[in-house]
């Protein structure tokens, strides 16, 4: 199935640092990726990511989630989504798991990004999983989001070495580079239609 989206508008939800936010509204201002970010969203008020949209100029918008259901976060998110026109939601650190309502309402039109090579270490702290395990290699993953955790449909991996004496945060660094190019490698590869899912697999077509 290809998948279309209906037009080049992005959504970003983050929780906080926002590097990643940052790495793709950089690689949209140096006219290497065609989109627009329509609307950032974070569920942290305080977080750095929205205070950077900010001073980017950008919409953004705080929507809490204490004290309220996950459907009512998910309904309210979408809401705001949809009034801004946005065709692509972007994953970009958000430390809430979407309920199936948000899934739903944006089938095969949400990526996340993940720092570690999928389906290996999925969940919190996936860099520490992976020393802890002992891997040689680690690195970090863009997939469609499904209803399971970290589970979507692979669109690009980018692998890095674990080096001998690596503490987390070398390793997280090492990654988090990789993370700021392939995120809006994948996000061009959707955008311009060019993903087709089929099961598990996504194929990258040429046009
Ligand atoms: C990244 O490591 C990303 O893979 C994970 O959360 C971290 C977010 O970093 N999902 P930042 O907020 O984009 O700097």
């Amino acid at each position: 199935m290809k998948i279309v989206v209906g037009n080049r508008k992005l959504g970003i939800l983050l929780s906080g640092r926002g590097s990643n936010f940052a790495a793709i509204a950089d690689r949209i201002a140096a006219g290497a990726l065609d989109a627009e970010i329509a609307l950032v969203i974070s569920d942290q008020e305080s977080a750095a990511g929205l205070a950077e949209a900010r001073r980017r100029g950008l919409e953004t918008a705080f929507v809490p989630a204490a004290g309220r259901s996950r459907e009512s976060f998910d309904r309210e998110t979408v809401e705001r989504l949809r009034q801004r026109g946005v065709s692509l939601v972007c994953l970009a650190g958000f430390m809430r798991i979407l309920g199936p309502f948000f899934v739903r309402a944006f089938p095969n039109a949400i990526l996340n990004i993940h720092p570690s090579l999928l389906p290996a270490f999925p969940g919190l702290d996936a860099q520490k999983q992976a020393l802890d395990h002992g891997v040689r290699f680690g690195g970090c993953t863009v997939h469609f989001v499904d209803e399971s955790l970290d589970g979507g449909p692979i669109v690009s991996q980018a692998v890095v070495p674990v080096l001998d004496g690596d503490s987390v945060d070398d390793l997280s660094a090492r990654i988090l580079a990789a993370e700021h190019r392939i995120y809006s490698e994948a996000i061009g590869l959707v955008l311009d239609r060019r993903c087709e899912i089929d099961g598990r697999r996504v194929a990258v077509t040429n046009e």
